[in-house]
């Protein structure tokens, strides 16, 4: 068995901004509201040409540049994403054809926002069995297609983007351990009931609003708090390591008081945790390989680290990973 490290790091967000003062002027909400209950300031949104697989070609893009690596280095290309450019083929495939890559393994995971936790475990585990050398692996959303524009419950809260690690064998190892989970008894809580094959698109349907997303936010909040928490304590424990090790907590950005619990909980400085959801929103797979690019770019990774990604989302489902980063 072999080891893995990520050798490359890129992220991009539309150009559209919608602040919360935009916001104020659709429904009955206020920039008060939202920054108090979400953290959120800004999200920025794809205009209606733009697809999930747009977002993942630049996003690769700036990752394979990083790496100083082309498409054709790579062996496999995964994109983490609730809302692919089709029902198939799967977007990596296109992601990866457009990159100039057209003989290599391309699939996608659909986890909703913990996609990018359950795709570096998978990712990582494929090349330290020693399947693939080299994977692109893309975190890419775009769910302001997807929400119900007038629901203020959920209008305010998801942003649109696509980060990317280039992840390649390596002797030293930066996966430690990693804790996923799913309870799949109240997809009620978080929903999109329409367009799969139990309920097929129909003008019903789109009447009824059954084609965009659905959730019980009250209910999401209680568990992402207990979730997030537990399953960092698990992948710590599996890794033998401590809440003190941690040199930083990478975590969904869902919600900033989420979030700070956690921190509360791990005993963090937020010096310790990156949090950038007043800029980019709830981008559900993206958020945490968004977050990562931008830690990176700022100095705040440095070899030896330890680092905690953690997520949760639709299914209901769950996941931290435990990583080393190796320079
Ligand atoms: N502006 C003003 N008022 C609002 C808004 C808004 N945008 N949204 C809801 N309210 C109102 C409600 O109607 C309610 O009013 P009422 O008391 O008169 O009924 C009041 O504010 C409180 O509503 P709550 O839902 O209890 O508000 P809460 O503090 O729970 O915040 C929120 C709502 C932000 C959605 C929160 O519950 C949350 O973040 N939940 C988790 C969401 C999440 O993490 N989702 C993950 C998605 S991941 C994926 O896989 C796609």
């Amino acid at each position: 068995m072999t080891g893995v490290k990520i050798v490359g790091v890129g992220h991009h967000v539309p150009e559209r901004v919608v602040d919360n003062h935009e916001l104020e002027t659709w429904f009955d909400t206020s920039d008060e509201w939202i920054t108090s209950r979400t953290g959120m300031k800004r999200r920025h949104w794809v205009s209606e040409n733009e697809s999930t697989g747009d977002l993942a070609f630049m996003a690769a893009r700036n990752a394979l540049a990083n790496a100083k690596l082309e498409a054709n280095d790579i062996d496999a290309f995964i994109v983490c994403t609730v809302y692919p450019d089709y029902l198939f083929p799967a977007t990596a495939a296109l992601v990866a054809a457009r990159l100039g890559a057209h003989d290599k393994a391309a699939f996608d995971i659909e986890i909703a926002c913990s996609g990018f936790i359950y795709g570096l475990t998978v990712a990582s585990s494929l090349v330290r069995a020693g399947v693939f050398r080299r994977v692109v692996l893309i975190g890419a959303e775009t769910l302001s297609k997807l929400v119900n524009k007038e629901d203020r419950g959920t209008a305010i809260l998801f942003g649109d983007g696509a980060g990317c690690v280039v992840l390649e064998a390596s002797q030293e190892d930066s996966f430690l351990a990693a804790e996923l989970g799913s309870d799949g008894s109240r997809p009620d809580l978080l929903l999109v009931e329409a367009g799969g094959s139990r309920r097929p698109m129909s003008a019903a349907a789109i009447a009824e609003k059954k084609h965009q997303i659905h959730m019980d936010g009250r209910q999401v909040f209680k568990f992402a708090v207990t979730k997030m928490i537990a399953a960092t304590d698990r992948a710590l424990e599996k890794a033998k390591l401590t809440k003190a090790d941690v040199d930083l907590l990478i975590p969904h950005q869902a919600n900033r008081r989420i979030i700070d619990s956690a921190m509360k909980y791990l005993e963090m400085p937020p010096e310790k945790c990156v949090v950038n959801i007043q800029e980019y929103g709830n981008t559900s797979a993206a958020s945490i390989p968004i977050a990562l690019s931008e830690a990176v770019a700022q100095g705040r990774v440095h070899a030896n680290d330890t680092i905690v990604f953690v997520g949760f989302g639709g299914g209901l489902s769950w996941g931290a990973v435990v990583w080393k980063w190796v320079a």
